[in-house]
């Protein structure tokens, strides 16, 4: 977590306003591992330290996102008795962290995974209601046409009924395109893709809504990012 003033602190987790903030540290009543905290301008990281009110210790809940660039050969679950987990990449700093995927990617899918402990957020991130796109690059077996956009944009079914929204496919060259979805149904990409005969060869998440899979992390990388940065995920719609 980034720093954040005192006050700030003091005022969230301590539920006070940030003026009896201010009061409390300027009276003195306020210390941060153990020393008395002398203005309300000092910045700490609530994650890493102990922040005391008249000697009570204040408990900062935080909510933390984590962008993931997931690698092939492991599966977005918290817990398997065959497979690795991308739980299994997540660094020992941040183990302690209650964390979980929002959405889920397959096994020998790629790209962007979010991982978090706010289950309000992971919720709305899967619900097809809030109208979140997710892009995906897609390498198949075959040639994309026009057909294939018209029928992406009519939404599709399958012969066991399960039915598709429209989405939006995008080609890029005659075998790769990216794809636009807003529900995250089972092997969605992969089944409406070999529904209209273009097998999946390859499938990459790019971005959930506005939040764009940052290109310097590598295959197996995380790194933290702010509640802004994934409230960005509720921002798009298919271009
Ligand atoms: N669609 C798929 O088929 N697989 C994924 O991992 C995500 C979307």
């Amino acid at each position: 977590m980034a720093l954040v003033r005192i006050d700030k602190i003091v005022s969230s987790a301590g539920n006070f306003s940030r003026k009896e903030a201010r009061i409390l540290i300027k009276s003195g009543r306020v210390s941060v591992d153990g020393i008395t905290v002398k203005s309300a301008d000092e910045k700490y990281d609530p994650d890493e330290k102990s922040i005391f009110v008249d000697g009570m210790k204040l408990n900062f809940e935080i909510l933390h996102y984590f962008m993931m660039n997931k690698p092939a050969g492991y599966i977005s679950s918290t817990d398997d008795p065959r497979d690795k987990t991308v739980l299994e990449l997540v660094p020992e700093e941040y183990s302690r962290l209650k964390l979980f995927p929002a959405g889920r990617l397959d096994k020998d899918a790629e790209g962007l995974l979010i991982l978090t402990d706010d289950g309000q957020y992971c919720h709305n991130v899967i619900s097809p209601n809030k109208n979140v796109y997710k892009k995906y690059y897609v390498k198949v077996d075959g040639q994309l046409t026009k057909e294939d956009i018209e029928k992406f944009s009519e939404g599709m079914k399958m012969a066991d009924g399960t039915e598709f929204l429209p989405g939006k496919l995008e080609i890029l060259s005659e075998n790769e395109g990216y794809v636009y979805i807003r529900e995250g149904k089972f092997h969605q990409v992969k089944r409406m893709l070999a529904h209209i005969g273009k097998p999946v060869l390859y499938l990459k998440r790019v971005s959930i809504g506005n939040l764009e899979l940052d290109p310097a992390i590598e295959k197996g990388k995380m790194k933290k990012i702010s509640p802004e940065e994934a409230a960005l995920v509720f921002g798009l719609k298919a271009q």
